[in-house]
């Protein structure tokens, strides 16, 4: 799989900025972005959908997975999520197993509003994890 472009990179991560100011987000006040590069080479953005029914909540990483799905993505390569914290956080388990469906072997990279980011795999975050291939 060839390297991901600095180009596309920086793409996600505005993306992933700005569809943090359309987060629904009544309940949390917690407003997060993230966006996804497709197999295509596409990106989609997603923010998170919050539901006053709690447990219905969506998050943002899952908004941009499910949208790239919708529009006819079958893989993804990368996945960049921004919160509005002073350090990076990572994708919550859901949304792990969420992304190991369309992408094992994604990048997965953390941005915050200070300088600080995270870099890493998929599979460094969901080691040994369940998936299509393992059902018969
Ligand atoms: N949230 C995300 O959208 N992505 C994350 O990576 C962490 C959590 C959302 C879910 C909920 O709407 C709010 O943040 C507080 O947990």
């Amino acid at each position: 799989m060839p390297r991901i472009s600095d180009s596309a990179l920086r793409r996600m991560e505005k993306s992933a900025r700005s569809a943090a100011a359309r987060a629904y987000a009544p309940y949390s006040s917690f407003p997060v972005g993230a966006a996804v590069l497709g197999g295509s080479g596409k990106i989609y953005a997603g923010c998170n959908v919050e539901n006053a029914s709690y447990g219905l909540c969506n998050c943002a990483e899952r908004t941009a997975i499910f949208s790239a799905v919708a529009a006819g993505e079958r893989s993804i390569r990368a996945v960049t999520v921004y919160t509005p914290t002073p350090l990076p956080t990572a994708p919550c388990g859901a949304c792990r197993q969420v992304i190991h469906e369309f992408g094992p072997d994604a990048l997965v990279i953390s941005v915050c509003d200070a300088r600080n980011r995270v870099e890493t795999k998929l599979s460094a975050l969901l080691p040994g994890a369940f998936g299509p291939g393992d059902l018969p």
